[in-house]
């Protein structure tokens, strides 16, 4: 099967009996198949779907001890590294199956509006496809790192004057009119990708942690993880299901407070939506699993970003840092019971956005060319 075009080496990463529990080939230990392959039997694919992947999965599920000593040292933390996906966040979950299966129908473009790294994941997967790719972001909202990735990877990338809402109303209407496929997360390909988070978080953990945090922008990552969890669970691959706890942040906040947000504001831009496409469904999420949406402040937010940073050696995006916020804020609270095993969804990659990472640090300092003067700085 080939859904490159010119005949180039098949897409396929690896052969069909790399499919469920087996996990990677025995001979080849170090051989990742991408999720679609490794996940097969839980995913809307036949032998006839073209494989579309750049081998992502696969993160890892990194012990923060030093985060469980800040808030509570009873607590077993762990952190789901989504950065390390191949375009640096969990969108290449669900583009590798939303890209294979616009490719089965046939498509030969896609659209999509993003606050940027749905555009970066579409604008790679669209290249390894063969397919043009049109994104919207809302201009002055999206992170330079992710920009440069839609431009890089050749996608048409218009900067829409507005909200991330009215770019996702206006790539809606273009996609029910036009021969293009849609692959925001309304697209279900995108969440049935994305739901094999969960899955790795289980197949990492050997169980299902007590409580999963996750930040909440268009609110489908949340709702895919809850589908995941309940799959396995269905499966017996686990006996119990974890509470999902997600985060938005304070002036962004649309489901916390139960309107829609016309202008939200946030440092955190891959969040900054008011008006959430899976609004519905993360609230069952929530309700079914017995957990709940809270918010956190751009000045909590900030602070977490660089505690990662400085004490876990973990760069991730602002985005990513308000679920550890929310972990700092709700274990203060008293939510979290003594013991727990807790998963942090840490979604996309810190070189996402350079320029907050420089105005939250110290700037480097320029010295000359001498010993004498860089030993005066180091203070050594
Ligand atoms: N974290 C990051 C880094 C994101 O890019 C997003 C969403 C989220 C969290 C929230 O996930 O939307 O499933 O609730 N980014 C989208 C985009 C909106 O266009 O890249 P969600």
């Amino acid at each position: 099967m080939n859904a490159s075009k010119g005949g180039s080496a098949p897409l396929r990463a690896a052969p069909a009996d790399c499919a469920g529990e087996a996990g990677a080939r025995k001979d080849l230990p170090t051989a990742w198949p991408g999720i679609i392959e490794r996940y097969r039997r839980y995913l809307p694919v036949t032998d006839k779907t073209p494989v579309v992947t750049l081998l992502e999965g696969n993160t890892p599920l990194l012990p923060a001890p030093r985060l469980a000593e800040a808030t509570d040292p009873s607590l077993s933390i762990y952190l789901k590294c989504e950065g390390f996906n191949p375009t640096g966040s969990f969108k290449d979950r669900g583009m590798t199956l939303a890209m294979s299966k616009a490719v089965e129908a046939g498509s030969r473009a896609v659209i999509c509006a993003s606050t940027g790294n749905t555009s970066a994941s579409a604008a790679a997967f669209a290249a390894r496809a063969g397919l043009r790719a049109f994104v919207m972001v809302p201009r002055g909202s999206v992170a330079l790192g992710k920009l440069s990735q839609a431009a890089i990877h050749g996608a048409r990338v218009l900067m829409v004057e507005g909200t991330f809402d009215q770019a996702l109303d206006i790539v809606r209407r273009i996609a029910e009119s036009h021969p293009v496929t849609l692959v925001n997360s309304v697209n279900p390909f995108r969440l049935e990708g994305q739901k094999t988070g969960a899955f790795e978080v289980v197949d990492q953990l050997g169980r299902a942690p007590d409580y999963h945090l996750i930040p909440v922008g268009n609110a489908g990552n949340i709702t895919a993880y809850w589908r995941g969890y309940r799959e396995y669970h269905r499966d017996g691959k686990i006996d119990s299901l974890p509470r999902m706890v997600g985060f938005q942040a304070a002036g962004a906040a649309p489901m916390y407070e139960n309107r829609i947000i016309e202008e939200p504001r946030t440092v955190a831009t891959a969040i900054k939506i008011g008006n959430p496409a899976s609004w519905g469904p993360a609230l069952e999420a929530v309700k079914d699993s017995r957990g709940w949406i809270d918010i956190v402040t751009d000045e909590e937010i900030l602070r977490a970003y660089r505690m990662l940073a400085r004490e876990e050696g973990i760069f991730m995006e602002p985005a990513s840092a308000a679920t550890v916020a929310g972990l700092v804020k709700i274990v203060k609270a008293g939510r979290i019971e003594s013991g727990s095993t807790l998963v942090l969804t840490l979604t996309g990659h810190g070189l996402k956005d350079p320029e907050t990472a420089l105005e939250s640090a110290s700037r480097p300092t320029s010295v000359p060319a001498s010993l004498d003067a860089v030993l005066a700085q180091l203070g050594l």
